[in-house]
């Protein structure tokens, strides 16, 4: 007799769903033919291949063992905590250097990160509020997780609404949710998907309505797109220096995949309290007890050999290019005439676009699918907002594609805008 196997998965695993990246990603890649401004993939064409190899001869001529290939710490390698807290405080010399760096650790990629401020802060039910809109993964994670997102609402420029925000936080005291808030995340640097900057009044403003109904709950910022910018980089501090959010818990992530090389996956994080960074880390060590220590070493090597900032000069023009370019074709193409709307961005690799009215973008819409059929992939808008998601919204991402790809990416995508033109 056959034995009967079962199998029980537990609350986390029946709520996992196959992630929508996965999904668009898999897309993109079974079907050669189709173009994909989904998924963000960055410049293949302009990976640091010389800077890599340069790079790994440098680190296996040295003389002594090669501890790059044991194990590292969990919390990651001090040198890097230290060069990393060093760049940091470059963009914003008003930080304390030795804090951030005592604060600091390595993660594998910055969503690790993110899963690991959000795995120790929130059980099901709990509430984040984020931005709107916001990164998708992000949101995905808290789904799986079973936390509540909740927007912080926006003005009819997109900017934080001030005066919204203490409507939804004193909305949460009246139905006594204000217990399951357990902290704020935004994307505040050429974000994803959005590609704007947050500016420093609209980020204090978050930290002024909490404090003012009383919810100094831990602050997650994601500066993933930071170092992406074209010309200059953007003005604002981040919530680690801005007097606002002075009284809160701190978490401020970055990463060195966008802007040297995704394969890569390490990121950065610095985080003000004791406690929680304790924890996070204790949840590291069960997750892997450290990051790769080999890719560490290699971003040691790169950033104290001038590799990591030759590609960041590399790409920036790099990038600012390619989102012209995808810009441009739309445009030539007759986009805005249809009634699309969209702004430049002055960094990263997304552009953010707003259909006319009555078109619907999602992701089983008529329009998905006939965009999908012509051969390009996009991101549905509705996918990067927490709660209240309209319909009517696209990222596209210009990172990974050649020039005359993106030309043609473009051309296929307004010939089905044309179609469904009303
Ligand atoms: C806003 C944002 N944060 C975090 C990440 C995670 O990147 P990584 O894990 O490669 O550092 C991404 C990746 O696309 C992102 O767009």
């Amino acid at each position: 007799m056959p034995t009967s196997t079962s199998l029980n998965f537990s609350t986390l695993g029946e709520r996992a769903q196959p992630p929508t990246i996965a999904k668009l990603m898999a897309m993109a890649l079974e079907n050669p033919e189709l173009l994909s401004i989904a998924a963000g993939f960055t410049d293949t064409s302009n990976l640091p291949v010389d800077s890599i190899e340069q790079a790994v001869s440098e680190m296996v001529s040295r003389p002594g063992p090669p501890e790059f290939l044991q194990y590292g710490s969990n919390q990651g390698r001090p040198e890097l905590r230290r060069m990393l807290a060093e760049h940091l405080s470059l963009q914003e010399p008003a930080l304390d250097k030795a804090e951030i760096q005592r604060g600091a650790f390595i993660t594998n990629g910055s969503q690790q990160a993110l899963y690991l401020a959000v795995q120790v802060l929130c059980d099901p039910g709990d509430i984040i509020l984020v931005d709107r809109p916001s990164y998708f993964v992000f949101l995905e994670m808290l789904k799986g997780l079973g936390v509540e997102a909740v927007s912080i609402p926006t003005d009819a420029n997109g900017l934080v609404d001030g005066d919204g925000l203490a409507e939804v936080l004193s909305e949460m005291r009246a139905t006594g949710r204000t217990e399951k808030l357990k902290a704020v995340y935004f994307v505040s640097y050429f974000s994803n998907p959005s590609g704007r900057s947050l500016t420093e009044k609209e980020k204090s403003v978050i930290a002024e309505q909490l404090t003012a109904a009383d919810l100094v709950v831990p602050v997650i910022e994601d500066a993933a797109y930071r170092d992406l910018y074209y010309r200059e980089p953007w003005p604002a501090p981040s919530v680690l220096s801005i007097s606002a959010w002075a009284d809160f818990p701190k978490l401020y992530t970055s990463t060195l995949t966008k802007p040297f090389a995704t394969g890569l996956k390490v990121g950065f994080a610095t985080c003000t309290d004791p406690e929680w960074r304790a924890k996070m880390l204790h949840v590291k060590a069960h997750h892997d007890f450290g990051t790769a220590n080999f890719n560490q070493a290699l971003f040691e090597q790169v950033l104290s050999d001038g590799g990591f900032r030759d590609q960041l000069r590399k790409i920036r023009p790099a990038y600012e290019s390619k989102m012209r370019t995808l810009d441009m074709a739309l445009k030539d193409a007759g986009l805005v005439d249809l009634g699309w709307k969209w702004d430049q961005p002055a960094g990263g690799i997304y552009l953010w676009l707003t259909a006319p009215s009555g078109i619907d973008t999602a992701l089983d819409s008529e329009f998905c699918h006939a965009c999908v059929e012509a051969g390009v992939l996009y991101v549905p808008g509705e996918l990067c907002y927490g709660d209240d998601a309209p319909i009517d919204t696209i990222r596209l991402s210009f990172g990974v594609l050649e020039h005359e790809q993106l030309q043609e990416a473009a051309k296929r995508f307004c010939a089905v805008a044309k179609r469904f033109a009303k």
